[in-house]
């Protein structure tokens, strides 16, 4: 069980990116405890799919949480979606009404807020997650025209900047959380969370992977954490990884 002050923080003041930090020195960081390296800005801030990620400085939270777990544990994909449901539930708790696109996009008025990008290294015996989250906190809505999607802010939203710091540790907590549950409990034990989180239910979707676009229904997710999308056809058919477009 991990609690909030097993958390060791390193910040800095610009980087290239926290996820690649963190995977450069995995083994020099505390592989018993959590590591949370945040920075002010990213020069080289990465998304999922090889995508940059716009991390100007002192606006927004660019974190990476390190830690290990067991070489066989049967949750290793679900830890991005955990991480996504501590988000929705941390920016709940300051007035915000989060959802996810499948697998772990942040969307607040089906506007993307933020993102979580996982990426794993091996020890010996252990595998080192290196789990990174980037919120938009203070990003003005000038900077966020130049995303190349629709994208918001909570200063946007709620017209007033927020305490980076403050919202990250709001997070934090709710991730030890999920993490203590997803370890001990396995991802059933947040798939009702999920569930309700779950943002374009039951709408009609295009849904693309590296076999080509697929148009249907999102159905579900099944109980490991999968999207079940029923296609015009009416088969189901399951991915484990993809976009929705
Ligand atoms: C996505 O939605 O594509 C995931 C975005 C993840 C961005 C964060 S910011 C902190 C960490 N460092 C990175 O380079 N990327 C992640």
């Amino acid at each position: 069980m991990f609690v909030f002050e097993d958390i060791a923080f390193l910040h800095f003041e610009t980087i290239d990116s926290t996820n690649t930090w963190a995977k450069e020195h995995a083994s020099e960081l505390d592989l018993e405890g959590i590591t949370c390296i945040t920075a002010h800005e990213q020069t080289a801030g990465r998304g999922r799919q090889n995508r940059n990620w716009l991390s100007p400085k002192d606006e927004n939270i660019y974190a990476t949480l390190f830690f290990c777990i067991p070489k066989e544990a049967p949750y290793v994909m679900n830890l991005s979606q955990a991480l996504a449901i501590a988000c929705c539930r941390g920016l709940k708790e300051l007035g915000f009404d989060a959802k996810i696109k499948w697998p772990n996009d942040l969307l607040i008025e089906q506007k993307k807020v933020g993102g979580v990008l996982c990426e794993l290294t091996s020890f010996k015996d252990r595998i080192g997650v290196v789990l990174g989250v980037g919120i938009n906190v203070n990003m003005p809505e000038i900077v966020l025209h130049a995303i190349d999607q629709p994208a918001t802010s909570l200063a946007a939203l709620s017209n007033k900047p927020w305490p980076v710091k403050q919202v990250l540790h709001c997070l934090l907590s709710q991730f030890i959380e999920s993490l203590n549950m997803l370890q001990y409990k396995g991802f059933s034990a947040l798939k009702e969370s999920f569930d309700e989180l779950l943002a374009f239910r039951g709408e009609n979707i295009s849904f693309h992977n590296g076999d080509g676009v697929f148009q249907g229904k999102l159905h579900s997710i099944t109980e490991d954490g999968r999207l079940n999308l029923e296609l015009d056809s009416g088969e189901i058919k399951t991915f484990s990884a993809g976009d929705l477009v």
